[in-house]
């Protein structure tokens, strides 16, 4: 889509969103940037942006597949898609299968510690407050949904973790956690919105246990989009990587 004429309505740390010429519908640009520690580290890296909008187009396509509502319409270009406008939900939904990251940091668990049930952990979309954990009481007291809301959020992420532990495992790759953000269409439907991709979760080859995800770049290694790209490579079928011309590795 040609840049002339667009109206961007926000610009996040990795993604823009640009007004569409049809109602209703926004254009999501997945950028090279790359940040972590709230900020505190920052780099541009070639393809990072390819690799993220076609890994998230793949897996919203399969969770739609599976019965599951989400933002993604079609993918426009290799750093653009086309999605239903929404009213996002200051939420991070973060769903945890093994116990690490954060989780170690803050509650005596055993690293790598398997959890059943999962663990599904609400944090504050707030820069200003550092994300903090919520629980029920101060959402609904801070008015940023209903009870029945966060049910409703609960049973959708629990099925998208089914769903999407099973395509990945499939193709060597566990998914050890990840972070989700739904807003509300025009008719007040919670659907699942913004990405996942290897920014928003953790992917370990079911093998080695090797990450293909921001853990490399958050531990300051190399081969951060060779990572992604190897997730791009598992994930999409044949006649996909040929379309968006994939190397194929
Ligand atoms: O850092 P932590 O262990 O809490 O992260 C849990 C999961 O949520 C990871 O997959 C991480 O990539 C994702 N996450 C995210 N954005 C945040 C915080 C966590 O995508 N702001």
């Amino acid at each position: 889509m040609s840049d002339v004429n667009r109206e961007l309505l926000y610009a996040g740390k990795a993604k823009d969103i640009y007004k569409s010429e049809n109602e209703n519908e926004v254009i999501i640009k997945f950028r090279d940037d790359i940040t972590a520690g709230d900020g505190a580290k920052k780099d541009t890296l070639s393809q990072k942006g390819y690799c993220n909008v076609l890994i998230s187009a793949k897996l919203f396509k399969v969770l739609e597949e599976n019965g599951v509502k989400t933002q993604y319409i079609e993918l426009l270009s290799t750093d653009e898609m086309r999605t239903k406008s929404l009213e996002m939900i200051p939420l991070e939904v973060i769903c945890r299968n093994i116990a690490t990251g954060s989780l170690l940091k803050k509650y005596p668990f055993e690293a790598n510690k398997e959890l059943k049930p999962p663990i599904i952990q609400f944090d504050y979309k707030n820069d200003e407050f550092h994300d903090p954990m919520l629980n029920d009481s101060i959402i609904k007291a801070l008015e940023i949904a209903t009870q029945e809301e966060l049910d409703e959020i609960r049973e959708i992420t629990l099925k998208i973790n089914k769903i999407l532990s099973d395509y990945l495992i499939e193709r060597g790759i566990i998914l050890v956690d990840f972070k989700l953000e739904y807003g509300k269409d025009s008719e007040g439907n919670i659907i699942l919105g913004d990405e996942i991709s290897p920014d928003t979760t953790r992917l370990w080859d079911s093998e080695t246990y090797e990450n293909f995800d921001k853990d490399i770049y958050r531990k300051g290694e190399e081969g951060v989009v060779d990572a992604y790209l190897k997730v791009v490579n598992l994930v999409l079928s044949d006649e996909e990587k040929v379309k968006w011309n994939v190397e194929q590795i």
